[in-house]
């Protein structure tokens, strides 16, 4: 049987497009069983009902307050029983309920430690190095902050964007969060410190 995952999107959603892609094949041992969202009209959700996949909104506007729309996300993604949940371009900071329900694993378009946060592709731009690229990491209670699970260097080059950029950035991360998720989801992972080890 396919592990279920419950992946998380707030945008364009080709993270989750790589991973519904990658899920066509049975030796993958994934099956993306639902999509939420922290808005709608986005074209992650678009992608997710394209394969009859389920969807949930859950918006922080909806809520008194954070902690009730915490409790309201953990709700939803609970009702899918997932094995893993995957914050793919979800920009919202998650809430300690859905923290201790999941393993959740997020990807980030930065070498984390460095540029974390909601502008790490423009603040790295801004910086001026020359190599940044993304990382995968578990997600704790702080931003970006998580053990960290796989990373991939990209060169910045002469004339880059912060679009041009983020583009080959977002070439090298999917399929890094495609390897990853499947290989945590097949194989369970340990937790030694800040290392950590999927057998
Ligand atoms: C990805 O590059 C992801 O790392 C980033 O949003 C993009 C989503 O792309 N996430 C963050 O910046 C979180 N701080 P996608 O919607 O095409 O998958």
């Amino acid at each position: 049987m396919p592990h279920p995952v419950v992946v998380l999107v707030s945008g364009t959603g080709s993270n989750l497009q790589a991973l519904i892609d990658a899920a066509a094949d049975p030796l993958y041992g994934v099956q993306v069983v639902a999509v939420g969202a922290d808005r709608d009209g986005i074209l992650g959700l678009e992608r997710a009902e394209r394969h009859c996949i389920p969807t949930f909104v859950c918006r922080v506007a909806d809520h008194p307050d954070r902690s009730a729309w915490d409790a309201a996300l953990a709700t939803e993604i609970a009702a899918h029983e997932p094995d893993l949940v995957v914050s793919a371009g979800f920009m919202k900071i998650l809430g300690e309920r859905v923290l201790a329900a999941h393993t959740v694993v997020n990807t980030h378009p930065a070498l984390l430690p460095a540029f974390p946060g909601a502008h790490a592709v423009a603040d790295a731009l801004a910086y001026g190095v020359r190599v940044t690229g993304c990382t995968a990491h578990l997600v704790d209670s702080g931003v970006d902050t998580g053990p960290i699970l796989a990373q991939v260097a990209v060169p910045v080059e002469d004339g880059d964007t912060e679009e041009s950029l983020h583009e080959r950035i977002k070439s090298v991360e999917r399929p890094m969060l495609v390897d990853v998720v499947g290989r945590l989801a097949r194989h369970g992972h340990t937790l030694t410190d800040r290392k950590v080890t999927i057998p």
